[in-house]
């Protein structure tokens, strides 16, 4: 194990702990999934497998233990009272400053996993989509997504991105500013890269 974590055992009682039975089987399915789009993608399989499996880690906390960690942590107010965002930016903190994890990639590929983010890296994208499309998803174009995430990782961040402003946008939500950047940079790419520059 290359990966910098003072304590992966604890890491791994964290997770077993803290997590529901049905969130702690999605992060394992992420976890296969990232190896997997790694593997498809030329992306680190090893940062994959451990980002894909500990992204969720503050997924289930109660409010209270959500506010006091946002706090501990000097992170943005603005993440009080929502989960959906914060999770995300605490369990990178957590990762970081109680677990010694220093891979500066997978610690970012955690904290964008709910927003994206412009210049994602390649594990950036591999853990942003390997969280939609692991295996114990149940929506119903699920092996639509999945195919396409194998065949192609920009394409599948792009119409996830597009799924996901459309759907707040319907339910009358704010979208995250870096999820309106992300889905701007990853369109502009792909034209780029279709346009061979
Ligand atoms: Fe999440
Ligand atoms: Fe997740």
């Amino acid at each position: 194990m290359s990966i910098n974590c003072t304590d992966r055992d604890s890491l791994e009682d964290f997770i077993k702990v803290n997590l529901k039975e049905s969130r702690y089987r999605h992060s394992l399915g992420v976890e296969d999934m990232a190896v997997k789009l790694a593997g498809l993608h030329g992306a680190d399989a090893e940062k994959a497998a451990f980002a894909g499996r500990y992204h969720d880690l503050a997924k289930n906390f109660d409010t209270e233990t959500m506010d006091s960690y946002i706090r501990k942590y000097g992170l943005s107010e603005d993440l009080i009272g929502n989960n959906a965002l914060a999770h995300s930016k605490v369990g990178a903190a957590i990762l970081e400053n109680e677990f010694g994890v220093t891979d500066r990639e997978i610690l970012d590929s955690v904290r964008y996993h709910t927003t994206a983010r412009r210049n994602m890296t390649l594990l950036d994208e591999v853990i942003f989509v390997a969280d939609v499309v692991e295996d114990n998803r149940t929506y119903s174009d699920l092996d639509y997504y999945q195919d396409l995430a194998y065949r192609d990782l920009d394409r599948a961040c792009l119409e996830i991105l597009d799924y996901t402003i459309g759907d707040l946008t319907a339910k009358g939500k704010v979208i995250d500013r870096d999820t309106l950047e992300a889905r701007d940079w990853v369109f502009n790419k792909i034209k780029e890269t279709k346009n061979g520059k």
